[in-house]
């Protein structure tokens, strides 16, 4: 569940990136809509999309007319077209503006059409048992490693679904990570940061666009034996991306001092070590859990923190 729930997330980060497209005409707000919103649904044709700049998936729709273009891009179109591509805050024209930029591609023939050319379809004889054509994926390295150590294309790379469509529009993340947080473990971005920051928007559900997490803001500290600073283990950062069900009560009991937490247990990947270290900030990391500094001195003031 754990890992479902990051998969869709890193997934939705991803792809939310645009794939350039070419510039077509002078439609500047549409192509900024599509290229922000749209994109991530309508270049590869997820979910049965009709996908940019082919004339043959837009063809039908283009003949109903502008009007009920707008309306199903504006109201949404059961069962995966969500209102707006999901971005209600978008303003009705400037839906419509990206309408128009993707129905000018269409019209375009696709010929001018973003990424790499899907492979020719097969003509004729049985289209409908031919394998749906699919745009090259690109190969990158997950773990940002050198370009020589490249991992297959994420359809090969045993991890994604090669029957996903989204596997295929994967963009390597030096190019999408570009600009985020640093930080010096892990993938090198600070996650926290990135997110408190508002520079990434991971979706909370994969299908409900409009949900949210709950945030409880919860600081346990537990104490730590010896010179190690005690462990302050915040709920907030945990459950802006986390839901209760996913540590509770499987990995802890929710009970203050109920667990028994060692070193030992996380690096062997339980407790804490069921994320860090693998879709968390590593156990290398010490002082961002080991963070409260112990009294040394007696203190005056018993409530001071
Ligand atoms: C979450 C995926 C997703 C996103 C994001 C998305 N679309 Fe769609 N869109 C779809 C799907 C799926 C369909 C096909 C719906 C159907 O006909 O069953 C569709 C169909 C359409 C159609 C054709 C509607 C019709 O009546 O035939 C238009 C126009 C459209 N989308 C515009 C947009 C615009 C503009 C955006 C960005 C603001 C956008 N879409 C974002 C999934 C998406
Ligand atoms: C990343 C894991 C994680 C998530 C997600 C999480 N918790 Fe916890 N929770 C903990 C840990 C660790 C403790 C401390 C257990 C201990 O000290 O033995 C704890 C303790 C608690 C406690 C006990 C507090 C006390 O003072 O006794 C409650 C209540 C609780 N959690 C509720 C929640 C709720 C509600 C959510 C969702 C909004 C949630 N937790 C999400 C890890 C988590
Ligand atoms: C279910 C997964 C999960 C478990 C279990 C978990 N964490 Fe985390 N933790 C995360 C994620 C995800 C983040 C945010 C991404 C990141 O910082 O890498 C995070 C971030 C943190 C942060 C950073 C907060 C900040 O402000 O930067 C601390 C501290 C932390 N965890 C401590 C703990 C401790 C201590 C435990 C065990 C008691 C624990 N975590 C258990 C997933 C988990
Ligand atoms: C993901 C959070 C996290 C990170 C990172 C982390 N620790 Fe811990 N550490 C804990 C927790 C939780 C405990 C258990 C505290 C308790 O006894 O309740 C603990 C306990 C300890 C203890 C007490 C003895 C024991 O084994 O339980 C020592 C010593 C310690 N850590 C050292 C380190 C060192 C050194 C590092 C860096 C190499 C480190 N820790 C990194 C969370 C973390």
């Amino acid at each position: 569940m754990i890992t479902q729930h990051f998969s869709t997330l890193v997934a939705g980060l991803l792809v939310a990136a645009a794939i350039p497209g070419q510039a077509l005409a002078q439609n500047d707000t549409g192509k900024a809509v599509y290229d922000k919103v749209c994109v991530a649904c309508h270049s590869a044709g997820i979910a049965g999309a009709p996908k940019f700049g082919d004339a043959k998936d837009w063809a039908a729709r283009i003949k109903a007319g502008m009007d009920t273009l707008y309306e199903s891009a504006i109201k949404g179109k059961a069962p995966a077209m969500p209102a707006k591509g999901g971005a209600t805050d978008v303003s009705d024209a400037d839906i419509k503006a990206a309408v128009d930029y993707m129905v000018a591609a269409a019209k375009n023939g696709g010929s001018s059409a973003a990424a790499p050319a899907p492979a020719a379809a097969p003509a004729a004889a049985a289209p409908e048992a031919a394998p749906k054509p699919r745009p090259a994926a690109l190969s990158f390295n997950r773990l940002l490693k050198p370009a020589s150590k490249r991992n297959p294309p994420p359809p090969e790379d045993g991890i994604h679904d090669p029957d996903n469509d989204g596997s295929y529009a994967l963009q390597p993340p030096l190019s999408v990570f570009e600009g985020l947080p640093r930080s010096n473990a892990g993938n090198r971005i600070n996650w926290v940061k990135a997110l408190d920051s508002n520079q990434i928007a991971p979706r909370w559900d994969r299908t409900d666009p409009t949900a949210a997490p709950v945030v409880m803001d919860l600081n346990i500290v537990r104490e730590v034996k010896g010179s190690m600073p005690d462990v302050v283990y915040p709920h907030k950062q945990h459950t802006a991306w986390l839901d209760c069900s996913n540590c509770h009560p499987q990995i802890f009991i929710p009970q203050k001092g109920a667990n028994q937490i060692s070193m030992a247990a996380i690096l062997l990947g339980q407790k804490c070590g069921v994320c860090h270290g693998k879709v968390a900030f590593p156990v290398s990391e010490c002082r961002i859990c080991h963070s409260k500094k112990k009294d040394v001195m007696p203190v005056k003031n018993a409530n001071a923190q």
